[in-house]
């Protein structure tokens, strides 16, 4: 990975983390994109130290708020010159409706619209690294989603685990469609499901879901384990030129059946694309 610079979204904490130290140790140029200073660069020292690698960047966005990945990406461009991996790894599970700044549910605004936006500020300098490869880290909570048009944003009704499966459906719909996008590019674009890990994953939660995960969590996996997927279409000459999978440990895996339907695909692209007001 010596020469390439890989940008990852959540790279403080469980599985960004362990990816972004992966990537460090390979020898690329590694970009830690993180919501919050302090652990941003706890986590940065810590992956410098133990990589030995002294290209660790911490930049800070939020991303659900699309004005902030906005700044980050003009930021981005002033900074680099190449981007030859993405990992859009950063997620999270919220119990409750939250309300970001742009109006819009949070759920879907940071796992699905952040990135989204992100990923196509962020195109033209991927194709021009070519080849170069995007991982989209999903869920296998995905299999339970489906794309409410009609309230995106949970407005008539809000329960956790349909939000959350929504948006991990939007993130299959949006690698396979951007895939078709691609076509021809040399850029990849992979989604990921990293297995049921031990990490900070839904530690926010106050309802029943909180009990729930932490007795789970005695029989997850660990960090390590759960990111191997991430690194491995990251970086293994295995996976040249494969695109528009989704894979879990490592092998490609069917998703769900709303997730093949081109119709939808291209219109969660284009209600995205009016969503982030871009691009
Ligand atoms: N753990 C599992 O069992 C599991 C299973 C399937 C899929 N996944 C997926 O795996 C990915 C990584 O999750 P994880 O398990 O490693 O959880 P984690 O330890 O909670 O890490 C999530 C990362 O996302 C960052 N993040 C949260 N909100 C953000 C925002 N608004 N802007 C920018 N960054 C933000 C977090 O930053 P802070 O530290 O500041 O909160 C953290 O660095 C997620 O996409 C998750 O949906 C996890």
């Amino acid at each position: 990975m010596k020469e390439k610079t890989a940008l990852v979204t959540g790279a403080n904490s469980g599985i960004g983390k362990v990816t972004a130290l992966a990537l460090a140790r390979m020898g690329a140029h590694v970009v830690m994109l993180c919501r919050n200073r302090d652990r941003g660069e706890a986590a940065q020292k810590e992956i410098i130290q133990e990589s030995g690698n002294e290209k660790v960047d911490l930049m800070i966005c939020d991303l659900s708020d699309m004005d902030s990945v906005h700044a980050f990406a003009n930021d981005f461009f002033l900074r680099y010159n190449r981007l030859d991996v993405l990992v859009n790894n950063a997620g999270g599970y919220f119990d409750r409706r939250i309300v970001t700044v742009d109006g819009y549910e949070y759920t879907f605004a940071m796992n699905h619209l952040g990135h989204f936006l992100l990923t196509n500020r962020l195109l033209d300098l991927i194709r021009h690294s070519a080849p170069a490869r995007i991982i989209n880290v999903s869920s296998n909570a995905h299999q339970a989603g489906h794309i409410r048009f009609n309230d995106l944003m949970a407005v008539k009704r809000y329960m956790g685990w349909r939000a959350y499966s929504q948006a991990k459906l939007a993130n299959v719909l949006f690698t396979y469609e951007l895939d078709r996008r691609l076509k021809g590019s040399g850029v990849t674009v992979n989604a990921v499901h990293p297995g049921f890990v031990n990490t900070n994953f839904a530690n926010n939660t106050y309802s029943f879901v909180r009990p729930m995960v932490r007795f789970a969590q005695f029989f997850a996996r660990s960090a390590e384990k759960g990111a191997e997927t991430s690194i491995y279409l990251a970086s293994s000459p295995e996976v040249e030129g494969i695109s528009g999978k989704y894979f879990i440990d490592k092998k490609e895996r069917r998703s769900n059946r709303e997730s093949y339907d081109q119709e939808i695909a291209r219109r969660l692209w284009d209600v995205s694309e009016d969503l982030v007001n871009t691009i």
